[in-house]
């Protein structure tokens, strides 16, 4: 963690939570985050949004949406828009989660374009990165995880335009084995350093965020690495008490 990036404590809810619980969660994310230095955000299921986005107003919490279409508007039933979202009251959006890569088959391609809906509807992307166990067993981890970066980053307008990444690797979410903290040191110092090749003073200020398998007892570690700027949070943001702690 680096003294010039303020840490984002993230809570990616995922297809969890009636809207009771939705309510509670962001109740508790408020309170936890009142006297916290570092910046949190949320990112409930699309249904909840607007339920949500009331309660965290005047808070410290920011919303997020966990995926938007790569089209900006038409025919795509069950897609939402990166315009609906920023007019729900959203700050970020999730853009190539692994769920979305792995279960909904979002292409490199469909994932930039979908980056670029976010810029253009004013919202900042968390552009997610990560191999899966097969790939890291063959030796092909950084390949795969700058492949997917580049892929995301050839969508930036230019250097004002806003940045999240954050590194998932796919074998780490919800496994309850998390990457150690050398794993994601290396990882996120490739990111870095591929972020550093186009744009120096990027590279400086971009947030990278560590996931998979994060919860109370691990997440110190992994924000001692330089590079981890904080956590993109799944099941253990679903515990209040959890999440709050973190
Ligand atoms: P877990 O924290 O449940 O492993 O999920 C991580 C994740 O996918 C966050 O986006």
């Amino acid at each position: 963690m680096s003294t010039e990036r303020t840490p984002l404590i993230a809570g990616n809810w995922k297809m969890n939570g009636s809207r009771a619980e939705a309510c509670t969660w962001a109740e508790a994310a408020v309170q936890a985050a009142a006297g916290a230095s570092n910046d949190v955000a949320v990112f409930p299921s699309h249904p909840w949004l607007a339920k949500v986005a009331g309660i965290l107003a005047e808070s410290r919490v920011d919303l997020g949406g966990q995926a938007c279409a790569a089209e900006p508007k038409g025919a795509f039933t069950g897609a939402v828009s990166a315009a609906m979202l920023a007019e729900t009251g959203c700050r970020f959006v999730l853009c190539g989660h692994s769920e979305r890569r792995h279960v909904f088959g979002e292409t490199d391609e469909y994932v930039g374009a979908s980056l670029a809906q976010a810029l253009e509807a004013g919202l900042e992307p968390i552009l997610c990165v990560g191999e899966t166990s097969e790939e890291r067993a063959a030796g092909r981890t950084q390949e795969v995880i700058l492949r997917q970066l580049d892929a995301g980053m050839a969508h930036l307008r230019g250097a004002s335009d806003p940045l999240v990444i954050a590194y998932e690797p796919v074998w780490a979410i919800g496994s309850g084995q998390a990457a150690s903290p050398a794993e994601a040191a290396e990882a996120h110092g490739w990111l870095r350093a591929r972020v550093a090749e186009t744009d120096a003073e990027r590279a400086e200020g971009v947030r990278i965020l560590y996931g998979g398998s994060v919860n109370p007892d691990n997440i110190g570690r992994f924000l001692e690495v330089p590079d981890v700027d904080g956590a993109l949070i799944g099941g253990a943001a679903l515990d209040p008490n959890k999440f709050g702690a973190m």
